[in-house]
């Protein structure tokens, strides 16, 4: 399996000092998640290009592309804002190959992510190409939502039929259902609101990285 990242999504944090609250956890964290909504593929509209070019952190910056279409200027667009990791969804396009392509391209790493209702299958054919898949453990658009338990199924199987790429959840991460997704498989945490919309969230992030932790340890045993 490979190694656990945890991945603090900024779309639960103060809007208002992203940089301060990024600042907190970054030496927790492994990766920083950006949810980009474009009031089409979801209903918000979030994080503009110029919010983006203005984050400031050591740790690689990921778009998780919630839009239409993403292969017309988003991925261009934020990976020239410092994105260096481009998450499209399998929904939001037809030209799936070009959207990689684009990605790889440019020097950015691919993923694709699949809402709950889609399934595995519709993604296979990419995954030699893909650096990570993004399984959605709720319907994409909002932060605290609830854990959908049935998305565990995907896990499992991505797992058996690749045991190297990264397997990364958004949704309802907290202490209790990270163990569920990481035994299934899964390595890579998005998790917004169980981390930012804590009292302190370093020891959110803290004790997130010691559940995690733990069920490494028992899947090694
Ligand atoms: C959902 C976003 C998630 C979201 C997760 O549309 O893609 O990244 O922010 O929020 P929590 O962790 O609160 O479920
Ligand atoms: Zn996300």
């Amino acid at each position: 399996m490979p190694q656990i990242k945890i991945a603090p999504s900024i779309l639960s944090a103060n809007k208002k000092a992203l940089n301060e609250e990024i600042r907190r956890i970054e030496s927790y964290a492994d990766i920083i998640h950006v949810d980009v909504m474009d009031g089409k593929f979801v209903e918000p509209i979030t994080f503009p290009i110029e919010d983006v070019r203005k984050l400031k952190t050591r740790l690689p910056l990921e778009a998780h592309l919630m839009v239409d279409e993403p292969e017309n200027k988003w991925i261009e667009d934020y990976i020239d804002s410092g994105c260096s990791s481009i998450i499209i969804h399998q929904e939001a396009t037809k030209n799936i190959d070009d959207a990689i392509a684009l990605i790889k391209k440019k020097g950015a790493k691919a993923a694709i992510s699949i809402k709950p209702a889609t399934s595995l299958k519709t993604i296979l054919q990419y995954l030699k190409k893909l650096d990570m898949v993004l399984i959605m453990s709720v319907n994409p658009g909002y932060a605290g939502q609830r854990f959908m338990p049935e998305i565990i199924q995907k896990i499992k199987e991505l797992r058996k039929i690749d045991n190297n790429i990264d397997i990364g959840v958004d949704g309802g991460m907290n202490v209790d259902t990270v163990k569920e997704v990481v035994m299934a498989g899964a390595n890579v945490v998005v998790a917004a609101s169980t981390i930012f919309n804590a009292k302190d969230s370093v020891k959110a992030i803290m004790e997130l990285r010691r559940v995690l932790m733990e069920c490494v340890n028992k899947i090694k045993v």
